[in-house]
């Protein structure tokens, strides 16, 4: 049954990889939504990613695999087409510290202003305000340990991925 009110959320992201603070928000919004997609951006605009599309929608498919209302997919081109395709009504984001809010706010007022949609922020888990998958990857591949910071199943690919580049 639904009145009209949000019943399908996006939570979209690059997860490049994803870690302990996107699975938190992921878990704090599947609570709240009856339904939750995990979204990823197949191109990032930031930069080329470390793991392809289909690493990172496996890696978070297996760390949500006990979630029964959550499912993982990919879009390109605009987020809010995508959501307007998807029949969604909300956009997660998560916020770690009060800087995230800046490009935040601005993002969430042009993806309204162009389809319509709200964004609803949750605050991911303070013990994560510190781990960005930039920081971790970094930290990763200098040789620094990251295990309490990333799922276990990002761990294990992390890891092979090491192994693969240092035999290229
Ligand atoms: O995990 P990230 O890299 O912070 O996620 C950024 C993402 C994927 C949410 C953002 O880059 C995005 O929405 N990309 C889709 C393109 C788009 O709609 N751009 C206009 C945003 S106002």
């Amino acid at each position: 049954m639904n009145d009209g009110r949000a019943v399908r959320a996006v939570y979209p992201g690059s997860f490049d990889p994803p870690t302990n603070g996107h699975l938190d928000v992921i878990e704090r919004a599947a609570r709240c939504f009856e339904e939750l997609i995990v979204a990823v951006v197949v191109n990032p605009q930031k930069r080329e990613p470390m793991f392809t599309l289909e690493e990172r929608e496996a890696m978070i498919r297996d760390c949500v695999k006990n979630l029964a209302n959550v499912r993982v997919e990919h879009f390109r081109g605009l987020l809010a087409d995508y959501v307007r395709e998807q029949r969604a009504a909300v956009i997660i984001k998560g916020l770690r510290v009060v800087s995230d809010f800046e490009s935040e706010m601005s993002t969430a007022l042009m993806n309204r202003a162009l389809s319509d949609v709200d964004t609803m922020f949750l605050m991911s888990d303070q013990r994560y305000s510190f781990v960005s998958s930039s920081i971790v990857k970094e930290v990763f591949f200098l040789g620094g340990d990251v295990a309490a910071l990333v799922p276990d199943p990002v761990m294990r690919l992390m890891a092979a991925k090491r192994a693969t580049l240092r035999t290229t």
